[in-house]
């Protein structure tokens, strides 16, 4: 009855990040503290020792290197105790040779999978969701997936998606349909008619006032 009622606690894209302190495979962390000055990508998958899970999470340390470029540190999580967690980390540089090195959020009580929305019942009332949540540096909440059980995320639009959202943040642009970085993007619309005069003089690609797209340096 708890869990029903506390499921339903879900952060929503622009609301500040829940803080919370947890167990990880490095040692205790706060969240606040591990997302100062950084993005964080903090994401969620249903059980340790399990196939779909095992091919995303390796992914994601596969990439933990690229995402460090981009300033994004990543926090994963499940369900399972810290000694699942480093018996599956184990489990995973022995078979596959890839060592997943960010945190693992031990979240056996459930408190941070409550806190995100995470445990959907109708989907499972034990195991978290397959969830991403791209966080600023300001600690705001800017992109959120779900994915379900049986379903394994795609790395490349993760990727794609905190490049746009950085590209965008940084530019104050928005990005067209299936933008990739290089890629032309969309100037805001005016907001005055004066604006849009201006915009008509401008060397933008320019389908219509409203709808224009410039390239970044
Ligand atoms: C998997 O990761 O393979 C998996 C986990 C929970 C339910 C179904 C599939």
């Amino acid at each position: 009855m708890e869990l029903q009622e506390n499921v339903n606690i879900m952060p929503k894209i622009g609301d500040l990040a829940p803080d919370f302190t947890s167990v990880t495979t490095v040692g205790p962390l706060k969240f606040s503290e591990y997302n100062k000055g950084s993005w964080v990508i903090l994401f969620s998958h249903p059980a340790d020792f399990t196939p779909v899970c095992t091919t995303e999470m390796s992914a994601f340390a596969q990439k933990e290197d690229e995402f460090r470029a981009m300033n994004t540190k990543l926090m994963g999580l499940s369900i399972d105790s810290i000694h699942s967690h480093i018996a599956w980390v184990n489990n995973v540089k022995e078979k596959l040779g890839i060592l997943m090195k960010f945190p693992i959020i031990a979240d056996i009580d459930m408190k941070v999978s409550k806190l995100y929305g995470m445990l959907q019942p109708g989907e499972s009332e034990t195991a978290a969701v397959r969830a991403v949540f791209i966080i600023d540096p300001e600690g705001i909440v800017r992109l959120i997936m779900y994915y379900p059980l049986n379903v394994g995320r795609s790395m490349d639009e993760i990727i794609r998606a905190l490049k746009a959202l950085q590209t965008a943040h940084k530019h104050k642009v928005a990005m067209p349909v299936n933008w990739q970085p290089g890629d032309k993007v969309i100037v805001p619309p005016p907001k005055t008619v004066e604006d849009m005069e201006e915009r008509m003089k401008s060397d933008y690609e320019m389908i219509d006032f409203y709808l224009a797209k410039k390239d970044i340096k």
